[in-house]
């Protein structure tokens, strides 16, 4: 290999990798930095990279196309893994890999590499996505392959090359936050029975020192976008910034699950979306007023595997793509409004408009302005529960 495009998060695991790599594979090393959400002052980023040895730095603002062209997608889908993850983490990762693949084009690197561990999700994300986007870069993952067994180590190491790197120490949790949301695991929470600690939760307030007073918001979505809070219009990356911040306050948005890894294991992880739980929750809900009764149903079953997709590490596959586009063609009719209530951990929809309303009041009132035909109803009983009055009566013999 003469050169190698490191995912690089400024941590001390990939801060190490540098050296290794180019110690055990005697290549060049480009440190790729990819903002998703909160990040350092990439100034402090590349010196950190300089000084463990890097060839090169880059450093890329993503945080749009992150939102557009992955979250809301899966927002459109309604992607939720085992009943409760929004997908932060598996999102973000073909999105980086993709920066690692046009970054190695552009400074003709031969490789990739990245600072996941051979147990997790995610290098198998970052692999099956710079695959399928480019099959002839080979793929480094130094930490299924080192000796080196704590951050000791790791620090002892660095020393040994004459490199200084600042520790900032591990932190109890091992924490991957974006703008759609935090995923916390390790520490304590390796126990499923262990409470989550009060330190470990990051963005979202808990419910009990939530405000008392109940916060209403509207959100109002354009072809499945959600494109303004209270009738303020703002850009998509502003808009969840925004609505994090004010349903993590009202403590919405916290998830606590053990869920089953793609390599086997069952993990415990917690996770906060403030913004991705209000965001889902409403658009089901004008989902629910504006689709038709069979397109509901199947959009449902299909969103289950796409988000097993999306987390199993297939972003760029046919299917997930398929799916994406049967949705969008759907998403196409909503637009409307919905209310809700955040309190105390949770949010709550209490009204919901919109051009595309299928709800029609003169079909479902009970009142004397009904023009459902009632007459109708009879025959359509007696034709729907026919197979089962056969069955029923064969059965009593
Ligand atoms: N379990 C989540 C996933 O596979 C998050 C993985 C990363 N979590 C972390 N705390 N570093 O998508």
């Amino acid at each position: 290999m003469k050169k190698i495009v490191l995912a690089y998060s400024g941590g001390l695991d990939t801060s190490c990798i540098i050296p290794w790599l180019k110690e055990n594979y005697d290549a060049q090393v480009v440190a790729f930095c990819a903002l998703l959400g909160e990040s350092e002052d990439p100034g402090v980023l590349k010196e950190r990279a300089a000084n463990a040895g890097a060839d090169e730095f880059y450093f890329e603002d993503l945080r749009e196309e992150f939102v557009k062209d992955y979250v809301l997608p899966s927002l459109r889908v309604g992607a939720v893994y085992e009943d409760s993850y929004l997908l932060a983490t598996a999102l973000a990762r073909p999105l980086i890999a993709k920066g690692l693949v046009q970054t190695a084009h552009e400074v003709g690197a031969d490789a990739v590499a990245h600072g996941c561990t051979g147990k997790g999700n995610d290098q198998v994300r970052f692999e099956v996505t710079a695959a399928a986007l480019d099959s002839s870069l080979k793929m480094v993952a130094p930490l299924r392959e080192w000796e080196f067994k704590s951050r000791e180590q790791e620090l002892e190491y660095l020393k040994s090359k004459g490199l200084e790197i600042e520790d900032k120490g591990g932190g109890k949790y091992s924490i991957d936050r974006n703008l759609w949301g935090v995923s916390i695991e390790c520490g304590e929470l390796e126990d499923p029975w262990n409470e989550p600690p009060r330190d470990s939760y990051v963005i979202v307030k808990p419910a009990e020192e939530a405000p008392d007073k109940p916060l209403d918001i509207m959100i109002s979505f354009q072809e499945g976008k959600p494109v303004a809070i209270d009738g303020k219009k703002m850009e998509e990356v502003e808009l969840i910034d925004e609505l994090n911040a004010i349903a993590g306050e009202c403590g919405v948005g916290r998830t606590d699950m053990v869920e089953n890894r793609v390599v086997g294991i069952k993990s415990r992880e917690i996770y906060e979306a403030p913004a991705g739980e209000v965001l889902h929750k409403s658009l089901r809900a004008l989902e629910a007023l504006n689709l038709e009764k069979e397109l509901v149903l199947n959009k449902r079953k299909l969103s289950l595997e796409y988000a097993r997709l999306v987390y199993e590490g297939k972003w760029f596959s046919p299917l997930r793509e398929a799916i994406q586009n049967f949705c969008d063609s759907s998403a196409k009719r909503l637009s409307g409004d919905v209310k809700l209530r955040l309190y105390k951990g949770n949010a709550t929809v209490r009204g919901r408009r919109s051009e595309h309303s299928m709800y029609r009041e003169e079909l479902a009132t009970y009142t004397d302005r009904d023009e459902f035909s009632h007459e109708s109803a009879r025959g359509f009983i007696e034709l729907w529960g026919l197979p089962l009055k056969v069955w029923g009566a064969k059965e009593k013999g």
